[in-house]
């Protein structure tokens, strides 16, 4: 099969088919079973470091603590989740995700520590969860709600299963072009159109629904309409892409691959660097529901 029909036939099979076709990124990460772009702060020097910053960032922001129960929304292979209960002592966490290769590698993990009760894998849409109205602490979405269709949706179904009081945490891509102004466009110059649509086409193949990208004022908004409160987002786009982006430049340059990938992968590193935006995101469901906070019906 050629490599254009074999992107069709996974992109053709949604978001399962293009996280099965990426496959398990371990080499990347040193080992670790991770599926996002980090967080580079000072001292951090490889995506697998990074990764573990990302997670405690979250595990922060989201004020984990022993006791909570927590939903892990889009878990991937779940590396994450082991972490959060090593470092944070979680009671119980639930991930879900809609690739069965992720659930399934990140169960027999569990049961291979001794951790199966405590961490529980399953198959699930975000956007229509499983659970009972109101069963955890925290919900946390890292780096996946910019596939659910559509985000929002996922918002409500947070705010109906969290806990009075409890909280919501994302690190997710805004695709706003507020940054794309004359000067921008004079200095990227003949080759702008290009990089454009080559951003295109990788949100394309990344399944990124065309209704999810709007900025974070219209995010925040969502957010609101569904009931939460004390939203706080923070831009950490200059934490998260240039040290992932050094790091793709140099894994292309040091692997035997072939001339299309690396210049796909050199393409990918510049168009990352220069139009998604990567923001944190924290929110709360109020304590005290009110006809104003007691969202969406
Ligand atoms: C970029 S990966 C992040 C995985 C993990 N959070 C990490 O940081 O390594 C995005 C994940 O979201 C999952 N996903 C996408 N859409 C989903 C949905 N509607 N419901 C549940 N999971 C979804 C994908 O299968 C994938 O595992």
């Amino acid at each position: 099969m050629s490599a254009f029909a074999a992107v069709r036939k996974a992109m053709n099979a949604g978001v399962p088919g293009i996280y099965n076709a990426l496959g398990d990124l371990s080499q990347f990460y040193g080992g670790k079973r991770y599926l996002n772009y980090g967080y580079w702060t000072q001292g951090v020097d490889t995506p697998g470091e990074a990764a573990d910053e990302l997670v405690r960032l979250v595990g922060r922001l989201a004020e984990l603590a022993p006791g909570d129960h927590v939903l892990d929304a889009g878990c991937g292979f779940g590396e994450q989740d082991f972490l959060w209960v090593r470092e944070f002592g979680c009671a119980r966490i639930d991930g879900i995700d809609l690739t069965p290769m992720h659930i399934e590698s990140a169960g027999s993990e569990a049961r291979r520590l001794g951790l199966q009760g405590r961490l529980e894998f399953s198959l699930g849409d975000a956007t229509e969860l499983r659970f009972s109205d109101a069963s955890f602490e925290k919900v946390i979405a890292l780096e996946c709600a910019m596939h659910f269709n559509p985000r929002e949706k996922f918002f409500a179904e947070a705010f109906r299963v969290l806990k009075p009081a409890g909280r919501l945490v994302t690190t997710d891509v805004a695709y706003s072009t507020a940054h794309i102004d004359r000067k921008f466009v004079r200095s990227r110059g003949v080759g702008f159109v290009r990089e454009i649509l080559f951003a295109a086409a990788i949100d394309r193949f990344w399944q990124i629904p065309k209704s999810n990208k709007y900025d974070m004022s219209r995010y925040s908004g969502l957010l609101r309409e569904a009931g939460f409160r004390e939203i706080r987002i923070e831009n950490i786009t200059a934490k998260v892409y240039p040290g992932f982006c050094r790091c793709l430049r140099e894994f292309a340059a040091t692997r035997p691959l072939r001339a299309l990938d690396r210049w796909l992968l050199g393409d990918f590193a510049r168009v990352l660097e220069h139009y998604p935006t990567y923001y944190s995101v924290s929110a709360l469901k109020p304590a005290v529901s009110t006809p104003e906070t007691a969202g969406p019906r």
